[in-house]
């Protein structure tokens, strides 16, 4: 049985479906109950008190760890699924942890990684650059007036289709050959904001406009949904990308063999939530 965490969202979702389409017995978790495919149970549990998800873990062989919240304890996480009789987590952690480890924000992430490569478990790590579906904070302004409001926006990025982070997870979830690696996960090359903005037009079928943000006015409006230090350090990573922010890792494909997919495609899959 493989129990996964942050099941409803956006790597959860298809993680979910791919681990039931391959016939495993999956129980999806979240905190607010949820439709999920046939065949697949959900339990509610609250990340931030392990305590609530430890029923869940009984009879468990493997679990997808997201940190899906800043105030959750990765160590007793993990402390608590190894005693459940879990042997194989797969740790959604995030590239930070490698580039920006010296930020407070994302030196968390590092942590997490130690404490639950610390226990007995067969760990895996999962560490994905920027998500396509960040793409999501522009739906409104595309659905109100076509536009595109993003900061640093000629500055290009490989962002990862959370779809191909699902694939990816199904894959080291089902087998022991993965035990202690750390895979970086992009996109097949890096997209502009500008140029993602293009791509939202052509899946619409109608030009999309971009228009520039300040960083102080795209830090005020990312303080909505993340703290500032998050803010502050996301805003490092799109502005100012380290050399390996920028490349393109071959892990997706060697894992899937099949190239990552683009943020074109996340777009025309994904168009119904932008019209
Ligand atoms: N966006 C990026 O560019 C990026 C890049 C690298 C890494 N990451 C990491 O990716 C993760 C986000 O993945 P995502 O986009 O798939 O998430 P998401 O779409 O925001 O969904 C979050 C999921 O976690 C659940 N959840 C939230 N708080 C919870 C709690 N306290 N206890 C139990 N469940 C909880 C949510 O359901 P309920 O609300 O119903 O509980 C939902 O199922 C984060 O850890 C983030 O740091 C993101």
């Amino acid at each position: 049985m493989i129990v996964v965490t942050g099941a409803t969202g956006n790597i959860g979702g298809p993680l979910v479906r791919a681990l039931a389409d391959a016939g495993e017995q999956v129980v999806a978790v979240s905190r607010t109950a949820a439709e999920v495919p046939d065949g697949v149970t959900h339990a509610t549990a609250d990340l931030t008190d392990a305590t609530t998800l430890a029923p869940v873990l009984a009879g468990a062989d493997a679990l997808f760890l997201l940190l899906a919240d800043p105030r959750l304890d990765p160590a007793l996480l993990a402390d608590t699924a190894v005693r459940a009789g879990v042997r194989r987590i797969v740790l959604l952690s995030s590239q930070g942890a490698g580039t920006r480890s010296e930020s407070p924000s994302h030196g968390w992430f590092l942590a997490a990684e130690k404490a639950v490569l610390d226990t007995p478990a067969a760990v895996t790590v999962l560490r994905p650059g920027g998500f396509a579906s960040n793409a999501y904070q522009w739906a409104a302004s595309v659905r109100a007036d076509r536009t595109v409001a993003a900061p640093y926006g000629d500055v290009s990025l490989p962002v990862v289709d959370p779809d191909d982070i699902a694939a990816v997870a199904a894959t080291v979830l089902r087998s022991d050959d993965h035990a202690g690696r750390t895979y970086v996960l992009t996109g097949p090359a890096p997209i502009s904001p500008r140029q993602q903005a293009a791509a939202l037009g052509a899946a619409l079928g109608e030009p999309v406009g971009f228009s520039e943000l300040s960083r102080a006015d795209a830090r005020a409006a990312m303080l909505a949904f993340m703290p500032g230090p998050i803010a502050d350090t996301t805003l490092d990573v799109l502005g100012h990308p380290s050399a390996e922010e920028r490349q393109v890792s071959p892990d997706v494909e060697a894992l899937l063999r099949r190239a990552p997919g683009s943020f074109a495609g996340w777009a025309a899959r994904n168009a119904d939530a932008f019209r």
